[in-house]
């Protein structure tokens, strides 16, 4: 991919997708929001009645409502001015604690803007790896939470769900028995740097999106004074209709979503 791909590169390519993301996220997220990415965030975040909850890149708002039902109050915020838009439309009623505003998390003075000690927990759904840089996120969350304050992140999972890992399906007929096996091929782990891919197959623009192995992941947020304290590993439970299937439905034995919780020391 282009070195030269900007921030705002990042957010006219989510500008573009905004309303293909909307349609099929839908009120309740697709499977693999509902399935893998939401119950895990939820169990990790435990958020407690009239908690103050900042989510970064909120997309089109359905985290930060279910944070809402939960009793917290929110402040969803995404880089993309389209999706915060249609997230406001759709969720933000005058009486639910919630505000939606742009805020592009790999700013330095964006994230710095945040009010100090303004949060009790953060979370960011599927989005660290669309981000060009990570830094500014955590080191601005070490100002904006409270001391002990959380943040719990999904992203797709760096060894099983990249442009580096090939689901592949084989078949074969062991003295009459026919056997499926479903297997994973990762080419690169270490070296698979930014590239270009697709979260939703037919979404209109291709979205850039910045591999990184765990160590490089965790260690702005260690630098910055969190510790990792809870990590779930989801993948699906049930299989697809076809055995001979490449949905990632049929890989169980694989997760597709790394969550992890990370505290303020
Ligand atoms: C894969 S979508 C996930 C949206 C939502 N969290 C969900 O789980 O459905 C990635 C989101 O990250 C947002 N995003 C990308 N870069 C960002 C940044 N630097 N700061 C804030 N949001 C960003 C995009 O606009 C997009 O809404």
């Amino acid at each position: 991919m282009d070195d030269s791909v900007s921030n705002s590169d990042v957010r006219d390519v989510w500008d573009a997708n905004a309303e293909f993301w909307d349609a099929h996220m839908g009120e309740e997220g697709n499977t693999f929001h509902r399935e893998l990415v939401a119950p895990a965030a939820e169990r990790l975040l435990e958020v407690q009645s009239g908690e103050r909850v900042l989510e970064i890149a909120c997309g089109t708002g359905l985290f930060a409502r279910r944070m809402v039902e939960l009793g917290a109050r929110v402040l969803a915020t995404d880089v993309s001015g389209v999706m915060v838009r249609m997230a406001r439309q759709k969720f933000a009623d005058a009486s639910a604690p919630i505000e939606f505003r742009q805020l592009d998390a790999a700013d330095p003075a964006q994230m710095g803007a945040l009010p100090e000690n303004g949060f009790d927990a953060a979370v960011c759904n599927m989005a660290l790896f669309d981000m060009i840089e990570i830094a500014p996120l955590f080191q601005g969350l070490a100002r904006a939470l409270v001391p002990g304050g959380r943040f719990v992140f999904t992203i797709c999972h760096p060894s099983f769900n990249t442009n580096a890992s090939i689901r592949m399906v084989e078949q074969e007929d062991r003295e009459g028995e026919i056997l499926t096996c479903h297997s994973m091929k990762v080419t690169k782990y270490k070296g698979l740097g930014p590239a270009r891919a697709i979260g939703i197959v037919g979404q209109p623009r291709v979205q850039h999106t910045f591999h990184r192995p765990l160590s490089n992941l965790l260690d702005p947020a260690f630098a910055a004074g969190f510790s990792l304290d809870g990590l779930l590993e989801p993948s699906f439970i049930s299989a697809a209709d076809s055995k001979r299937s490449l949905e990632m439905r049929n890989f169980a034995e694989f997760p597709m979503v790394l969550a992890g919780r990370l505290r303020l020391r």
